[in-house]
């Protein structure tokens, strides 16, 4: 055959084809394959348009207009079918079922208070409404301040006993001379070298130990508060507390005061109030005989009180006339009261939580519940 004939023949192949294959295409990808056959770069066509060196001179023009017009044809099938598929299937998507984009979103989430800071406000508020004034004092603070003006002696034991962070002090600085408070005791000092009597104040904050275990956290929050005036006797202090603890643990829970032994207070004493988890005090407790038992005729013993009916709450007593020597009050003419309670500790109490690293674990799934 010669090259004319040949050529004539792919001319006529494409020319006869192009259009059913065109049809037959069902989507673009399809219509671009079937395309490609004939105009793509190993298509029908172009290998026609490859061929046109070896034609003879006099008919090369002629049959190259003609392979470029067929090209051009199926160049323009090629488009008219692809806007008609894209078309079809456009309409296909806005007649077929509608996508539902009404999903609800994620929300941000608000902030809050932690569990024992709205507690600390709590018993601020308490004590706010009894007439006290509320002060706060620094997380480190003087050795002074913490332990000599309360009344320790140098070296008392109780500065080892309570386990204290030192802060670190250049070369030559007595290396104990500041440290993080191990009490909110440190603000009687500091609101009585400030203000002169009459006072009642209040003040809740950090305090620090080195203390880490189940029931004890190296940092956790007391609230403390005392009053100075002329006449204040112990009956004012067991007034204030036992009306404090029964807004706050519930107007009939029993308020049992035992003597106990502070530096910074005489007498000094230690308030228990009744067991809000298992009530134990309703029932007569021998101690050292039968721990009460748990409602509904449990056998376990109530880990909150341990049987015995009541929960130690706080320390409190009669300011010593040591500490206003220190402070330059007349101890002769002022008397005062002070206490001082672990806000972690109510908060167990209260929520009848087992573990005190839960409220310092940051859990929002836990600190949500309370
Ligand atoms: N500061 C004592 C402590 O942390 C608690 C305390 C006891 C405070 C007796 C007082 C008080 O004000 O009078 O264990």
């Amino acid at each position: 055959m010669t090259a004319v004939a040949a050529f004539e023949e792919g001319l006529g192949n494409a020319a006869a084809q192009y259009s059913d294959a065109f049809d037959a295409a069902r989507d673009e990808p399809a219509l671009r394959a079937a395309n490609a056959r004939y105009t793509g770069p190993n298509g029908l066509v172009t290998k026609l348009m490859k061929l046109m060196p070896e034609l003879p001179k006099e008919q090369r023009r002629e049959l190259g207009q003609r392979a470029n017009q067929l090209k051009e044809e199926i160049e323009r099938a090629f488009a008219q079918r692809l806007d008609g598929l894209l078309q079809a299937a456009r309409l296909a998507e806005l007649s077929g079922p509608s996508l539902d984009i009404s999903l609800p979103g994620y929300g941000a989430r608000r902030g809050y208070l932690h569990p024992l800071t709205r507690l600390k406000h709590e018993l601020l508020d308490l004590f706010g409404a009894l007439g006290f004034d509320i002060a706060e004092g620094p997380e480190v603070d003087l050795h002074e301040n913490n332990f000599d003006r309360l009344g320790f002696p140098a070296d008392h034991p109780a500065t080892d006993m309570q386990d204290t962070f030192f802060m670190q002090q250049p070369p030559g600085v007595n290396p104990r001379a500041t440290l993080l408070r191990t009490h909110t005791s440190t603000v009687q000092i500091r609101e009585m070298l400030r203000r002169k009597p009459p006072l009642a104040v209040v003040s809740a904050g950090a305090v620090f130990r080195r203390d880490d275990d189940a029931t004890h956290s190296p940092m956790f929050m007391q609230i403390e508060g005392f009053m100075v005036d002329e006449g204040v006797s112990f009956s004012h202090l067991k007034g204030v507390l036992t009306h404090f603890l029964q807004r706050l643990f519930g107007a009939n829970v029993p308020v049992r005061f035992r003597p106990s032994y502070f530096p910074f207070v005489e007498p000094g004493g230690e308030v228990d109030v009744g067991c809000t988890l298992c009530r134990g005090y309703e029932v007569i407790h021998i101690p050292g005989q039968q721990p009460a038992a748990l409602p509904g005729g449990s056998a376990e013993v109530c880990r909150a009180c341990k049987g015995t009916g009541f929960m130690e709450i706080l320390g409190c007593g009669m300011i010593h006339p040591v500490v206003f020597e220190h402070v330059g009050y007349d101890p002769e003419r002022y008397t005062g009261f002070a206490f001082g309670m672990g806000i972690d500790r109510i908060a167990m109490l209260r929520y009848g939580i087992p573990e005190l690293g839960l409220l310092y674990g940051n859990d929002p799934r836990f600190l949500t519940q309370l």
